[in-house]
C-alpha cells in the first residue's frame, strides 16, 4: 500500500499521523509518502518523517501516486476533483450530515472510511477518534472557562478571607462531558451535571461529579448507547431544573449532541438572562447548534455579562497531544485494512471496517447514513 498524508488547510494544526505512528506504517512495509511541511503546525519536521522511512513530497505527488489518501478534514472543493476513482480517501467528514459530499463521493465511485463513524463498540475502542477528541475537548473547555472567569475556581481560605469554590454545570457526561467534570475538579470547583442517560450517574459519580436526577427520560438500547430524542413532558420538567441549576452555576459547560440531529436546545436565552454577569458558558455542542440558543459557531458572544464561547475546534489548540491520539486511532483502524507484505485488503467481513466505509463502489455503504440522507 502507498499511503499518502496531506497537510491540512485553514485554522487546522493537528495532522493525521505524527511521526512515531508513521514509523508503525513502514514497520508494517506500508509506502508513507508525506507532504511537505504536513507535520509543521504540530511541531514535527519533513526531516522527522525522513528519518523515520517517509518520502516527503509534493502535494500533487501524493494525490498522483497515493493508493490511500488521509487528511483529518474533508476534501477542500479544490481538491475534490484531484481524488481518482481507484483511490481510498480517509479523513473524519461528518457524512450524517454532509449529503453533498457523500454525493460526490457516491458518484464519482471513490472509496471512503470516515472515522467519526467508527462504531461505539469495545473492539473498536482504540480507533475511537470521538473520544480522542472529546477528551481533548473536555478539558480545554475547562481550562479556558476558568482562565475567562472572573472569580477562582478552588476554595481559597486566606488572611483576607474566605473565597468560595466556582460552582459548574455540565450539559451531558459523554466522553468529553465526563473529562470536563474530572478537570474541573481537579482545579477544585463544585460540579453538578445533567444527562438523559441513567447509565452515567455512576461515571459521573466516579470522577467526582453530583448527578441531577430528572425522572422519565427516554433511553433507547437499539441507539448503541446514545441518547435519542426526549418527550415534550420531559424536556419540560429538565429544562426547569437546569434553569434553576444555571442561575446558580458560574460556569456552563454544554456537550449534549445526539448523532446526525441537531444538538438539544437545553440553554434558552431566559435561562442565560437569569445567569449571574460574568458567568462563562462553553458550548462544545456548537457545530451542530449548539445546546444554548445564543451559541455562535466559532464565535464568541456576550450576552448581558455572560460570556458564551462557541469553539468547536479545540484538538486545534493542543495540536501535539491531539494528533498522537488521532494518528494511533488511524494506525489501530487502518492495521483492519492492511494484509501482509503491507498489501491493502478492504475486509468488508469485519464490521468495523464495514461500518465505517460510507461509500463503495458508487453506492452509499453505510447503512446508518443513507437512511439519515434519504430522510433529510
Ligand atoms: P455525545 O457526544 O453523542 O453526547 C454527549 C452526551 O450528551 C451523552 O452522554 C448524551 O447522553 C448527552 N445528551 C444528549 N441529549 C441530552 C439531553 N437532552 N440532555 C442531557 N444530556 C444529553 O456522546 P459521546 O461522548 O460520543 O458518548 C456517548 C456514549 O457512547 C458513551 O457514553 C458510551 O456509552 C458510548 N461510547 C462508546 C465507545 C466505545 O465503546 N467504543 C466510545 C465512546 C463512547
Amino acid at each position: 500500500m502507498i499511503l499518502g498524508l496531506l497537510k491540512e488547510f485553514g485554522t487546522e494544526t493537528r495532522v493525521a499521523l505524527l511521526p512515531e505512528t508513521v514509523k508503525a506504517f513502514t514497520d508494517l512495509k506500508v509506502e508513507v509518502l508525506v507532504e511537505k511541511g504536513a507535520g509543521e503546525t504540530a511541531f514535527a519536521s519533513d526531516a522527522d518523517y525522513e528519518a523515520v522511512g517517509a518520502k516527503v513530497v509534493l502535494r500533487s505527488d501524493v494525490f498522483a501516486k497515493a493508493e490511500v489518501l488521509l487528511q483529518i478534514q474533508p476534501p477542500a472543493s479544490e481538491d475534490k476533483e484531484k481524488i481518482q476513482n481507484s483511490q481510498v480517501w480517509i479523513s473524519a467528514f461528518n457524512p450524517l450530515w454532509e449529503k453533498e459530499l457523500v454525493a460526490f463521493f457516491q458518484k464519482k465511485g471513490i472509496t471512503t472510511f470516515s472515522l467519526d463513524m467508527i462504531p461505539r463498540t469495545t473492539r473498536a475502542q482504540a480507533m475511537d477518534i470521538l473520544s480522542s477528541m472529546a477528551t481533548v475537548s473536555g478539558y480545554m473547555a475547562v481550562l479556558e472557562a476558568a482562565s475567562k472567569l472572573p472569580t477562582f475556581f478552588p476554595m481559597f481560605m486566606t488572611a483576607a478571607g474566605t473565597i468560595r469554590p466556582a460552582n459548574v454545570l455540565i450539559l451531558g457526561a459523554g466522553v468529553a462531558g465526563l473529562q470536563a467534570i474530572a478537570t474541573a475538579r481537579k482545579l477544585g470547583a463544585q460540579v453538578q451535571v445533567f444527562d438523559v442517560r441513567s447509565a452515567v450517574k455512576e461515571e459521573v459519580m466516579s470522577v467526582g461529579g453530583k448527578f441531577v436526577e430528572v425522572e422519565g427520560a427516554i433511553e433507547d438500547k437499539a441507539a448503541g448507547g446514545y441518547a435519542v430524542e426526549q418527550t415534550e413532558e420531559f424536556k419540560k420538567k429538565q429544562q426547569q431544573a437546569i434553569n434553576d441549576h444555571a442561575a446558580k452555576a458560574n460556569v456552563v459547560i454544554c456537550t449534549a449532541q445526539i448523532p446526525g440531529r441537531r444538538a438539544p436546545l437545553l440553554l434558552p436565552k431566559e435561562a442565560v438572562e437569569n445567569m449571574k454577569p460574568g458567568s462563562i458558558i462553553i458550548d462544545l455542542a456548537a457545530s451542530s447548534g449548539g445546546n444554548c440558543e445564543l451559541t455562535k459557531n466559532d464565535k464568541t458572544v456576550v450576552h448581558k455579562g455572560v460570556t458564551i464561547i462557541g469553539q468547536s475546534n479545540y484538538p486545534a489548540q493542543k495540536p501535539v497531544d491531539a494528533s498522537r491520539m488521532l494518528g494511533k486511532n488511524v494506525l489501530n483502524f487502518m492495521k483492519l485494512i492492511i494484509a501482509e507484505e503491507g498489501i491493502m485488503n478492504l475486509n468488508f467481513d469485519d464490521d468495523i471496517v464495514k461500518g465505517t466505509c460510507i461509500t463503495h463502489a458508487g453506492e452509499i455503504f453505510n447503512e446508518r447514513v443513507k437512511s439519515v440522507i434519504e430522510t433529510k
